[in-house]
């Protein structure tokens, strides 16, 4: 089956960075993960050069429009190796075959009576290049750059998109998830109850010359959406390339939700009339945020991607912004957070659980696999199975249905059963005793098993660590070796193998106060504190470490998520977080819980227990344990 992939292509008005980083890395993901599944993929990305965004960026440096914008464009070309990010290929719309595309579609639909000539007159922001009706400014302002966007009076083409409106709205009513996730969906149907206008598609020449020009009036040039959107078949070689044949179908768009309407709206209208089959899905994503703004060229709060990778590695960097953003939510991106995912989920989960079982292999068995009876890998091997294909079901749904950070959390619950089946199995004890090398070896093979999985797992979103785990697994890092038909037959690391000596896969990044501290705002005054209280007041309350291992948000309670946690025993409790923490985001996660506080209900759930956190202007503050322990240990 084919698949095909693709970002926005980035204007080359400013340097790349995180949100484009983000994209484009959840793009790079889900191709791997096609690639996994044995599909056919083409994995396209590029930049959007025209209209008068770009030449008045031009002129700020100086620079005519075209070394500009050759410049920018490499620019972003050259960040995506750097971030493992592989596009089969990279389009620019100033390119000649992009720029014949649109021509001729344009021509199509002009000749098809769906473009006519009209005098207009309207509220136009420079910064979008766009006109805005009075229903959508913010007091009078345009809500991107805050800026009062201009009264225009010209002719001008428009493509009759109104036409559309009726077809529109049937076709994401009969298809569900055309437009996901479903916060989006309702966003569209909400802006189509409103009679839809036609799209002004070109800028006079007098203004703008820095575009396409029109096949039928050579005096205009075309609007930069009209051009960019298409860049989505030209770039396939639309209309009589093969590949446009194979991968149309299989068309699935990835979007941030400034540019929503763009993609939900003008894109499918425009297919509809130009008589291309309309895209299979818009996958749209919410905003990085930085420091409570929203990051962007206009406000000029950038965090340089490359800057964390550099720091931390590129693999940390990637997971960070996959298991951290739950895909169409915004997420704040801050430094602290990433050395806090990097630690508690890479070092300490991962990282000690590969190298403790490669060091054990090592320790008892010389570093070389132990052959496993099959009756023996039954009798004491963990129970990992049923475990491990539960994960890869689990795992499958959650990419295909772009939840990616479910994904990820996925994972990292079988590594938490891994880390736990190493404690109970104690097999430094195992050692101890002849009588028990049988079982011993029955436990290494299966945790052995466990990482190999984890290792396929882990490939999409870190495919170096999943590379070096494989080479210390002594697994030949083969391309077969990633496939999802593979991993699925749970094969064990084949007996005789010669491990090479444990590595850290992740160092811990110690944090120094200071650094602590630049890494959070600045605070007001603390609170005053307490009456004092002295040791057996303080015993009196029970404080236990336990694990989330379900969370979901409560219905009609808007601050309230309710979470199945781990304590030794089984407990629910409902904890005000939900504006702040996506309930994906805590599966996994330990946390500290008051666990003799009387039990109360809200909407009608038991709630056995309350949760600490820092209690922040900004929002709670989650206490997690800085490594791993036993659930239920109690705090001293
Ligand atoms: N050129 C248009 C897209 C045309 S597609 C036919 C454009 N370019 S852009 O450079 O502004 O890129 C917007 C996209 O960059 C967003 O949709 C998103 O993919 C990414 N991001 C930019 N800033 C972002 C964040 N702060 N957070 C997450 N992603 C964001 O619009």
């Amino acid at each position: 089956m084919p698949f095909y992939i693709t970002t926005p292509i980035y204007y080359v008005n400013a340097r790349p960075h995180l949100g484009h980083a983000y994209t484009t890395i959840v793009a790079d993901v889900v191709r791997r993960y096609h690639q996994m599944r044995a599909e056919e993929v083409f994995f396209l990305t590029g930049t959007d050069e025209h209209g008068d965004k770009v030449v008045r960026a031009a002129q700020k440096e100086g620079l005519e429009p075209r070394p500009y914008v050759d410049r920018i464009s490499q620019l972003f070309r050259d960040l995506w190796p750097d971030l493992n990010v592989i596009p089969d290929h990279f389009i620019r719309t100033t390119d000649p075959d992009h720029m014949e595309v649109v021509r001729r579609v344009l021509q199509k639909i002009y000749a098809a009576g769906d473009i006519y000539y009209s005098e207009y007159e309207g509220l136009y922001c420079f910064g979008c290049e766009r006109f805005y009706t009075e229903r959508e400014l913010v007091e009078g302002k345009c809500p991107d750059h805050r800026t009062e966007p201009e009264v225009i009076r010209e002719a001008n083409y428009f493509f009759r998109m109104s036409r559309y409106q009726g077809w529109l709205i049937d076709h994401i009513q009969t298809h569900p998830d055309f437009i996901r996730p479903e916060r989006y969906r309702n966003e569209v149907l909400a802006f189509l109850r409103e009679p839809l206008g036609d799209l002004c598609i070109s800028r006079p020449k007098s203004r703008l010359t820095w575009g396409i020009t029109l096949p039928f009036d050579e005096r205009y040039v075309t609007y930069v959406w009209f051009d960019a959107l298409l860049n989505y078949v030209s770039a396939l070689g639309y209309p009589d390339g093969g590949r446009f044949h194979t991968f149309w179908p299989a068309a699935q768009h990835i979007v941030a939700k400034d540019i929503l309407k763009p993609h939900g709206i003008y894109w499918p209208c425009m297919l509809k009339a130009a008589g291309i089959p309309v895209y299979r899905h818009l996958n749209v994503h919410g905003y990085w945020n930085v420091e409570q703004g929203k990051m962007s060229k206009s406000i000029g709060n950038v965090v340089e991607p490359l800057q964390m990778k550099d720091r931390y590695g590129l693999d940390a960097f990637r997971f960070f912004l996959v298991r951290e953003m739950t895909f169409g939510l915004d997420s704040n991106f801050s430094e602290a957070a990433l050395v806090q995912r990097l630690n508690a989920d890479l070092a300490n989960d991962l990282g000690n659980l590969f190298s403790r079982v490669v060091s054990m292999t090592h320790k008892y068995f010389g570093g070389v696999v132990p052959e496993v009876a099959p009756e023996m890998a039954r009798q004491f091997g963990l129970g990992l199975g049923p475990e491990a294909l539960r994960t890869v079901a689990e795992y499958e749904q959650a990419l295909e249905g772009f939840e990616l950070q479910k994904a990820m959390a996925v994972v990292w619950e079988f590594i938490g059963r891994m880390n736990k089946a190493v404690d109970v199995a104690v097999p430094w004890e195992l050692a101890k005793k002849k009588a028990t090398l049988r079982q011993l070896e029955a436990v290494m093979s299966s945790l052995l098993k466990g990482l190999r999985l984890i290792s396929g797992l882990i490939y999409p979103v870190m495919p170096d660590t999943a590379g070096r785990m494989q080479k210390h697994l002594g697994l030949d890092p083969a391309a077969s070796f990633y496939l999802l038909e593979e991993l699925k037959k749970w094969q064990p690391v084949p007996a005789g193998t010669r491990l090479p000596k444990a590595v850290m896969l992740f160092p811990r990044i110690e944090t120094t106060p200071a650094e602590a501290e630049t890494a959070s705002p600045p605070k007001a005054a603390a609170a005053a504190l307490k009456p004092e209280i002295n040791i057996e007041d303080f015993g009196r309350i029970d404080l236990r470490v336990a694990t989330v291992v379900k969370a979901e948000a409560v219905p009609k309670a808007r601050k309230l998520l309710k979470l199945e946690i781990d304590m030794g025993e089984r407990r629910t409790i409902v904890a005000g977080i939900a504006e702040h923490y996506a309930p994906e985001s805590l599966i996994g996660r330990q946390l500290i819980v008051v666990a003799n506080l009387k039990p109360a209900k809200l909407m009608g759930i038991l709630s056995q227990g309350m949760l600490l956190a820092a209690g922040e202007d900004a929002g709670p503050v989650l206490i997690m344990p800085d490594k791993t322990v036993r659930p239920g240990t109690a705090l001293r």
